[in-house]
């Protein structure tokens, strides 16, 4: 049995799994890397912007690479499967590679995680309970995470919670996007990503660390309504003293888990952390959108950094930058309806809110309006 040639396994040999028979692959990793500089950066003023495409993973999120090496773990030491908390990427990531695997996930989600989330986790037969608090303040985010990978392991379960503080082994699936960016855009200078618990921005701070090779500025970027990141890089590992404000779902972290690591990777390549608010993350995700790039709020977020440091002289126009979308346009329904809306109106002559529906009948008459008159 040899470990599969393509997407993340090819970098099996940094990975911790040793049994090729133990893989279950959904076809993760070796995601995408597009040149947005005609479009999405002409448009504000970036003229070399790439897009490193996540949300092309299985589950549409870079989460799959954490679930992938999880339950290969799973069944290489014949664990009873996994148990972790999610705000919803990770649990859907985790259920679908447990239904591949005949292995099992328990998730803890946050209490609003956003519905298409928790539907994915059910779907496929992961296991959801939403607990109150996680997410939203310190003390309970911190709390029940320690409770559960405590009783993970206790059970017998691998701790499926997504940053390396908790998951070391499993996390290093995110390193794997570093090696591939090193392939893809050895040239790029900046990697902008989101940052939730950390666990991406240090995941991909070590992969580059590994290669030894040209390590790029990483720029973590958080809502504002979140402050983690900038608590943690002021000293305060703990995180913020009051509620998150942020409706981004993946990115409502009162405490960071890697509250070591992520400022870490800022620091050790002269990055910096951006925050920046919903309203801008939501025109960012529009922009997108504009140009058939569909991404939930979370994934226009390194986007949205990259264009608030344009704005603050803090970004040159012409430095080569990657911006990471992590997770898919489908997840958050809440935020489609938002660009639905705004596309209705521009789109139909009668100020349809919804899609309309017509009668066979009516199509030539609506095709004419739709195309001006012409056949
Ligand atoms: C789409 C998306 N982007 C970014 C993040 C943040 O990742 P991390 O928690 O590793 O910082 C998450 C976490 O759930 C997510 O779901």
């Amino acid at each position: 049995m040899t470990f599969p040639q393509t997407g993340l396994w090819r970098h099996h040999d940094r990975l911790p799994v040793r049994d090729a028979a133990a893989v279950v692959t959904l076809g993760e990793g070796d995601t995408p890397v597009i040149d947005i500089s005609a479009t999405v950066g002409a448009a504000v003023g970036l003229r070399r912007l790439w897009l490193k495409c996540e949300d092309r993973n299985p589950t549409g999120s870079f989460k799959a690479r954490i679930a992938a090496v999880a339950y290969a773990l799973v069944r290489e030491r014949g664990l009873a499967g996994a148990v972790g908390t999610s705000s919803g990427n990770g649990g859907a990531a985790a259920a679908a590679y447990a239904a591949a695997a005949g292995s099992r996930a328990v998730l803890f989600t946050l209490s609003d995680t956003v519905a298409a989330k928790l539907r994915e986790i059910v779907a496929v037969g992961g296991i959801a309970c939403r607990v109150t608090g996680v997410g939203h303040d310190a003390a309970s985010t911190r709390t029940v995470a320690d409770l559960i990978a405590a009783a993970a392991a206790q059970a017998g379960c691998y701790p499926l919670l997504t940053g390396f503080h908790y998951a070391p082994e499993a996390m290093t699936g995110v390193q794997t996007i570093a090696y591939e960016l090193a392939e893809q855009t050895p040239y790029a200078t900046r990697v902008y990503l989101p940052v939730g618990g950390g666990g991406l921005l240090t995941g991909v701070h070590r992969g580059y660390r590994d290669l030894a090779g040209p390590q790029p500025m990483l720029i973590g970027v958080q809502p504002a309504g979140a402050g983690s990141l900038r608590a943690a890089v002021e000293g305060h590992p703990e995180g913020i003293a009051g509620q998150v404000t942020t409706a981004v779902s993946g990115l409502q972290m009162a405490a960071l888990f890697d509250a070591v690591g992520a400022p870490e990777a800022l620091r050790a390549t002269g990055g910096h952390d951006v925050a920046v608010p919903d309203t801008a993350i939501e025109a960012a995700q529009a922009l997108l959108a504009r140009f058939g790039l569909l991404v939930e709020p979370a994934g226009a977020t390194a986007l949205a950094g990259a264009i608030a440091d344009l704005a603050a002289g803090r970004l040159d126009p012409d430095e080569p930058i990657v911006v990471v979308a992590t997770g898919a346009g489908h997840k958050d329904t809440a935020a489609l309806d938002r660009l639905v809306a705004a596309r209705l109106d521009a789109a139909w002559p009668d100020d349809a809110t919804v899609v309309p529906t017509i009668t066979p009948d009516e199509v030539p008459e609506r095709l004419a309006q739709l195309l001006g008159g012409r056949p």
